[in-house]
């Protein structure tokens, strides 16, 4: 990759650190056992990787036990096992339009069923930011969920998690947060911003392998949720019911071991750097690529230009190309590798007007671009523009 930049992190992140390849090789060709499916030292081995994981993870969302974290195999099915697992018929959910398909679709399924009604909470139309008062005003008496995208996707709009928790408190809704485009990025506290779901992939921002993430529920919820799947867990195996104690009762089926050995490594990573010292990064990152952009004729950047209310997740237009030529020249011309289009964010586009023009072409940074890496991209934005412009001319 020495001449190609990778700027799709909002996707997964890459590359990762040295150590969760090691990790993984090791874990492959030492341990191999699935955790709690043997009495043997290697798979005794493998389940204590899996509480290391879950003790790494607590500490780092200040979760109250490592047993209110679930594994899943990405920030989809967190999502989902959230959903699924709180809604009844007849309930009211509250959620933005800058939610990601992983909401959006489970909500609309239970919608089409006639099941729930939902509100959609409007986001400005340049940022992405979703006013705290329409959340407050859309509030009913049946309201179960509130569900809100902590760093959009799409424009990087970080909302404002404490205030948006104090008023869901108050309406005794349960508070489900999308955390993927934060975790890692910027430091998250379950139980000051009252948290009831907290829904992260292990393969964007706390620099994992594919496969990886995890559902935080709040001690005392999870006898409410209902499990998505039941099967084995390797524990009260005698039972045909499905556990009811924590995590196994949201864990049926082998893990994905490889995956979270991997995962535990680049935990330590984050831990050794610190969120705080990595979002100062992250902010450094967008602060020059705002300065640098904003004065370029032709180029359209969606977002908030306050580096403290997003994250480093660029949404950009050059007027009279399509998202797709944009990136096909960004990657053919300067080795710069983007992703165009909607995004799996249909509202959050349509909030921006985007979606008529096919969406935008989205530059994320991660934890391992750097200033030069900006520079580049903000180069090729202007030299693209600039050529733009005069063919049009
Ligand atoms: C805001 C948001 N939520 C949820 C997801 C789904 O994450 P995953 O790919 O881990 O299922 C993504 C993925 O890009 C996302 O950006």
């Amino acid at each position: 990759m020495s001449d190609r930049i990778y700027c799709d992190n909002a996707a997964t992140s890459f590359p990762k650190p040295p150590d969760v390849l090691a990790a993984m090789q090791h874990y492959a060709e030492t341990l191999g056992a699935s955790a709690g499916r043997g009495a043997y030292r290697e798979a005794i081995e493998a389940g204590e990787m899996l509480t290391d994981g879950r003790r790494r993870i607590a500490r780092l969302i200040n979760a109250p036990s490592p047993e209110s974290i679930v594994y899943t195999l990405n920030c989809s099915s967190a999502l989902n096992l959230a959903i699924h697992g709180v809604l009844r018929d007849g309930d009211h959910v509250v959620a933005t339009r800058m939610e990601h398909n992983s909401v959006l679709r489970p909500l609309h399924l239970l919608l089409a069923e006639k099941r729930i009604d939902v509100s959609w909470i409007p986001a400005d139309a340049r940022t992405g930011i979703v006013e705290v008062e329409a959340v407050r005003s859309a509030l009913r008496s049946n309201t179960r969920l509130l569900c809100v995208n902590h760093g959009s996707n799409v424009t990087g709009a970080v909302q404002d998690i404490a205030s948006l928790s104090s008023i869901c408190a108050a309406h005794d809704a349960l508070f489900l947060v999308d955390a993927a485009q934060t975790i890692g990025h910027i430091p998250i506290d379950v139980r000051e911003w009252k948290i009831d779901l907290l829904a992260f992939p292990g393969h964007k921002g706390l620099m994992g392998p594919l496969g990886t993430g995890g559902l935080y529920i709040r001690p005392g919820l999870e006898s409410t949720m209902r499990p998505l799947i039941q099967g084995g867990t390797g524990s009260i195996s005698e039972l045909p019911e499905q556990p009811e104690f924590m995590p196994d009762r949201f864990e049926p089926g082998s893990h994905n071991a490889i995956g979270i050995a991997g995962l535990v490594a680049s935990l330590k990573w984050i831990e050794a750097r610190g969120v705080d010292a990595l979002r100062e990064h992250d902010c450094s990152l967008s602060a020059q690529f705002l300065e640098t952009t904003q004065k370029i004729p032709g180029l359209t950047i969606y977002g908030p230009t306050d580096v403290t209310r997003r994250v480093a997740v660029f949404s950009v237009a050059i007027d009279g190309l399509e998202p797709s030529e944009l990136a096909a020249l960004l990657e053919s011309e300067f080795g710069i590798l983007t992703r165009p289009g909607i995004h799996c964010a249909p509202f959050a586009h349509q909030a921006l007007g985007t979606d008529v023009t096919g969406g935008t072409t989205r530059i994320s940074f991660g934890a391992l671009n750097t200033l030069d890496d900006v520079e580049r991209c903000t180069t090729a934005l202007r030299e693209l523009a600039e050529a733009n412009a005069t063919a049009h001319a």
